[in-house]
């Protein structure tokens, strides 16, 4: 069996991680996880990890590296993640990605940083839309519902991320370019890292993302 290989999409809040990891994740067969989603899915069945998540969360910081530690390890071996998969949004500080590499041995990993400048971000966060059943992200002007507050793949409702609010945007934001920002040239410096154009149309910034995977993915996946 050949190593298994780890995607990594980087990027700052609004970038575009969840809506390209979806697609490339059914493009390439690899499991898509989403530490914001499972924190998201703690918080609303009340676990105790997401009562611990909950507060940081709101106020757009980031959550202790331990609780985050755990829960994604603890996901990654499940057996849908055996071949591989795509983190988006992990690893989120130098610390979590010391962590990952320790615990990667042997895998085949790839980084991609998205690249989409702040002025754009707060429109981007400021119009998303979420479906509560199906997890779909769309968006008020670049990926309109046909039905206000309907998703358009399963007819669920649509709502807004709370920490979606501008003032928590900025903090976000700034949280990303102190501490995130650093993973970015962690990847960098170990030759394993992709830059893509986030600024692209949706399609566009996929293609671009399945371009740049590396040549040994490519050729197993034909
Ligand atoms: P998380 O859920 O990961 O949020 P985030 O990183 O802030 O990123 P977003 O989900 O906001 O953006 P995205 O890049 O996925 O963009 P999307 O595709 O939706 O994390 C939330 C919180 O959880 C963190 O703040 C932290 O507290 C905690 N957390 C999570 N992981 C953690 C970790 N590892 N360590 C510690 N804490 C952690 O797109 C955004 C919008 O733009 C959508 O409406 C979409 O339709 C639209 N759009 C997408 N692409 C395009 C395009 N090309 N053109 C036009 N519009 C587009
Ligand atoms: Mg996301
Ligand atoms: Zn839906």
């Amino acid at each position: 069996m050949s190593a298994p290989k780890v995607a990594i999409f980087m990027g700052a809040p609004g970038a575009g991680k969840g809506t390209q990891a979806v697609r490339v994740s059914e493009s390439i067969g690899l499991a898509h996880i989403s530490t914001g989603d499972l924190f998201r899915e703690n918080i609303s069945n009340d676990t105790d990890l997401g009562k611990r998540a909950k507060g940081f969360m709101e106020s757009g910081q980031l959550v202790p590296d331990e609780l985050v530690l755990d829960m994604l390890f603890d996901r990654v071996q499940q057996p849908d993640c055996q071949s591989g998969y795509i983190l988006d949004g992990f690893p989120r500080t130098v610390v979590q990605a010391e962590a990952l590499t320790e615990r990667l041995n042997g895998a085949s990993v790839h980084a991609v940083d998205i690249q989409v400048p702040d002025e754009v971000i707060v429109d981007r966060i400021a119009g998303r839309l979420l479906c509560r059943s199906c997890g779909n992200i769309q968006h008020t002007e670049f990926d309109p519902p046909e039905t206000e507050g309907v998703c358009s793949k399963c007819s669920g409702e649509l709502y807004q991320r709370k920490d979606d609010a501008p003032d928590t945007v900025k903090d976000r934001l700034a949280v990303y370019h102190e501490q995130t920002a650093p993973v970015v040239d962690y990847y960098h410096s170990r030759g394993i890292l992709a830059r893509v154009d986030g600024m692209q149309s949706p399609d566009s910034v996929f293609q671009s993302l399945i371009q740049g995977l590396p040549e040994e993915w490519k050729r197993e996946s034909v």
